[in-house]
């Protein structure tokens, strides 16, 4: 295989980092050729930022040495997923005027006009010291037709485009770049997480008739929503399944080990009321006696963190959107979406009908159980976004070679013509 037709996906996350390397097979499919998954340090990276960068870079070395190992290759074209509360994200949109005759748009008007609306929108106020990771074209109008998918080609006087930006603040998100370098690695591309995971795990059919993905990790919960197949919202909260460990840690008195491991084995947030005198045996710190805790005790406890994380989730989305248009409901991802029954909670939170969205794996050869877990949303979703780009590139060549080869063509049978006349 190829240096070129080789994708990685290096998924940062609080809890683990999370390297995937694949091959693009020659129906653009995925081949996954290496995997690794180690634990973030401790006081590394959290919420999406560097506290520590040659700590977390010795363990994306690690990481990415692991899975390069595995896969028996170089990891090549590193799809980096990037979150935090340093991402922001805004709807925009601009309009030009084409020509005094109408004209037919072409590819250059299309992506013209995209640069002109991102530089406008950072230069104005607020917005110093921040970067586009990304601009999603939602819809265009050619003069007053509206929600028009793909302009080329079309022919009209003015065209304005909508767009939703995704913008990080330019000193955290180079403090990652920087760290990656620090490991020995540069990347393709950053690409945000709440965009990675709707990738993986949405259906184009929620997309259309609108939804709202929670990436509920350890650090952060990445919200997205969609509306008639465009995101609409985006927003990323520093909160995730990590605090509800901590929290365990702190009203349990024990090791954050032994919380992270209670959570996993007795969490639940419809606990059967059968079950809820049971005691279970809490260990104590540094060797303290071992006490007894009642299982309703630990149910509160991951109730209340859980209620906040999705109460603030809730309270951004009804800021921004109409909820009336969000037609196909709610889906969790993410780590923290196999905590038992969550999907219950946040449905009646919501009052949406939910479901635990787990990547989908149809783009990819191989079967790895792994894999298949609401974990990996982001780290498929970003090998989903490689072979985007990589597809998209593949038949802009291929198209230009064979415009070329008519071209040619067309040049030979004029010629010819020409020496007919002469003749
Ligand atoms: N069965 C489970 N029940 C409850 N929580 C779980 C379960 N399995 C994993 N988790 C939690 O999921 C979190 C890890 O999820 P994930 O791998 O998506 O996070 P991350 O990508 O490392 O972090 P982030 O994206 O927030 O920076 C941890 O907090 C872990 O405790
Ligand atoms: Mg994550």
């Amino acid at each position: 295989m190829s240096e070129l037709s080789i994708i990685t996906a290096l998924d940062l996350g609080s809890s683990s980092i999370k390297v995937l390397i694949a091959g693009i097979t020659e129906d653009f499919h995925l081949e996954i050729l290496g995997k690794s998954e180690v634990k973030t340090p401790k006081n590394s990276f959290n919420r999406g930022k560097i506290q520590d960068i040659s700590k977390t870079a010795n363990e994306i070395r690690v990481a990415i040495s692991k899975a390069e190992e595995d896969a028996k290759t170089k990891a090549q074209n590193i799809y980096l997923s990037i979150s935090g509360e340093f991402l922001r994200s805004e709807n925009t949109s601009k309009k030009i005027s084409l020509s005094d005759t109408a004209k037919i748009i072409t590819t250059e008007d299309v992506e013209n006009l995209r640069r002109t609306t991102t530089s406008y929108l950072i230069r104005q106020k607020g917005h110093d010291n921040e970067i586009v990771i990304h601009d999603i074209p939602q819809s265009y109008n050619v003069d007053e037709q509206e929600g028009i998918k793909n302009p080329v080609d079309m022919s009209g006087y003015s065209l304005e485009n909508h767009l939703h930006v995704i913008m990080a603040s330019e000193n955290p998100y180079q403090n990652i770049i920087r760290t990656i370098e620090k490991a020995g690695y540069s990347i393709k591309q950053a690409v945000a997480s709440q965009l990675a995971s709707s990738i993986s795990v949405l259906e184009d059919q929620e997309r259309d008739l609108g939804v709202i993905l929670l990436d509920i990790g350890a650090g952060t919960t990445d919200i997205s929503v969609y509306l008639k197949g465009n995101m609409k919202f985006s927003k990323v909260i520093p909160l995730g399944g990590n605090d509800i460990t901590n929290d365990l840690t702190i009203g349990l008195r024990t090791s954050t080990e032994f919380s992270e491991k209670i959570k996993i084995k007795n969490g639940s947030l419809k606990p059967s009321l059968k079950n809820k005198d049971e005691e279970i045996e809490i260990q104590g710190i540094a060797g303290r006696q071992v006490v007894k805790k009642k299982l309703s005790f630990i149910y509160q406890i991951i109730y209340y963190r859980s209620d906040e994380i999705l109460e603030k989730a809730y309270q951004d989305v009804m800021k921004s959107t109409n909820t009336n248009l969000i037609n196909a409901g709610l889906v969790l991802t993410g780590g923290t979406s196999l905590m038992n029954n969550i999907g219950m909670f946040a449905e009646e939170k919501f009052n949406l009908p939910t479901r635990i969205g787990y990547p989908k794996i149809d783009r990819i050869t191989n079967d790895i159980k792994e894999l298949k877990s609401p974990k990996y949303a982001t780290a498929i979703g970003l090998l989903y976004f490689g072979l985007d780009s990589f597809k998209s590139k593949e038949i802009k060549i291929s198209k230009m070679k064979s415009e070329n080869n008519i071209n040619f063509k067309g040049i030979f049978t004029k010629m010819k013509n020409f020496i007919k006349e002469l003749s």
